[in-house]
């Protein structure tokens, strides 16, 4: 395990000079199955890959989880060793902070909507740490999932916009056998909540039966999205929303590559999950 970031550059830059192709998955820790679906693509394209473990203080709000989040650090790197991933880094927050940081990285626009509404600053702190990350170890690809699809959607503006060279890959949602996405706060539901969260899953899927009834206006796949999030009253949705996939904003019919968004409060855990819904010769598929 790497603990500073002078090890990880020295590192990283001794794999680069001998023409490797470093990947990078960037994780905050308490790996389930959606990370390691990560871990598996990079290794498909890339050796060494380095995973990063770090709870990036930076993008949890003042009232969020920080201090409760999970963070089985030993068990994670075993289980990452006989994945045979070759690097792990594991910075403390004052080597990523250090006194007198003062450098932030924000992305405008789809930054404040959604997740950046609900959350205040917390695309700021992901971007930031994302960007200090692909510049400490310099991969050639770096992999995230579709499960945050918006910060899928603001790492790749990210890299657009300063111009840098890592390949930003984003990878499919890994789902229990009952269609919840595979989350580290899944941990926080309890049992009665555990069951309710299914219904995040079951809303997209009747969404996906109206599209294949051949519906294209946003309204009414809206009103099914709520109608069967309504059925669970444990559920209180944060957002439900429709949305062009590349801009983020509300779109009112299906056109190209759309995504639908769900943030759903069960007990005090909020949980996201989405469903791309991608045009391809006026035929729609949707991928959950
Ligand atoms: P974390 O929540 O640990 O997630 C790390 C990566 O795993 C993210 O790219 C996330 O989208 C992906 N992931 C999580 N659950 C998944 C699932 N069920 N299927 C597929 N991929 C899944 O996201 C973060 O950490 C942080 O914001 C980070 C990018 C590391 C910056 O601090």
């Amino acid at each position: 395990m790497i603990r500073t970031v002078e090890w990880m550059k020295h590192t990283a830059r001794q794999a680069a000079s001998e023409n490797r192709i470093i990947g990078l998955v960037p994780t905050m820790g308490a790996l389930h199955e959606g990370h390691l679906s990560l871990v598996r693509a990079a290794q498909q394209q890339c050796r060494p890959v380095v995973v990063s473990i770090f709870v990036n203080p930076a993008q949890f709000g003042p009232r969020e989880d920080l201090d409760r989040y999970p963070r089985p650090l030993e068990a994670d790197c075993a289980r990452l060793e006989s994945l045979g991933v070759e690097f792990v880094f594991a910075p403390a927050p004052a080597e990523m902070y250090p006194d007198g940081f003062r450098t932030w990285v924000q992305v405008e626009g789809i930054s404040q909507r959604f997740e950046g509404s609900s959350r205040p600053g917390h695309f700021r702190g992901v971007a930031t740490v994302v960007l200090k990350l692909l510049e400490i170890v310099r991969p050639q690809f770096a992999y995230f999932g579709r499960k945050d699809a918006q910060q899928a959607r603001v790492i790749r503006r990210l890299a657009a916009d300063l111009n840098l060279d890592p390949e930003i890959v984003v990878c499919p949602i890994v789902r229990e056998p009952d269609g919840l996405a595979l989350s580290s706060r899944n941990a926080y539901l309890t049992p009665d909540d555990r069951r309710a969260a299914v219904v995040l899953h079951e809303a997209l899927r009747a969404v996906e039966r109206k599209i294949a009834e051949g519906e294209r206006d946003v309204a009414p796949l809206i009103v099914t999205l709520r109608k069967v999030l309504a059925t669970e009253p444990a559920a209180a949705p944060d957002y439900v929303e429709i949305v062009d996939a590349n801009s983020f904003e509300p779109v009112r019919l299906l056109r190209g590559q759309c995504l639908a968004l769900l943030a759903v409060f069960l007990g005090g855990v909020r949980l996201l999950d989405n469903m791309l819904i991608e045009e391809q010769n006026g035929r729609f598929t949707c991928s959950l």
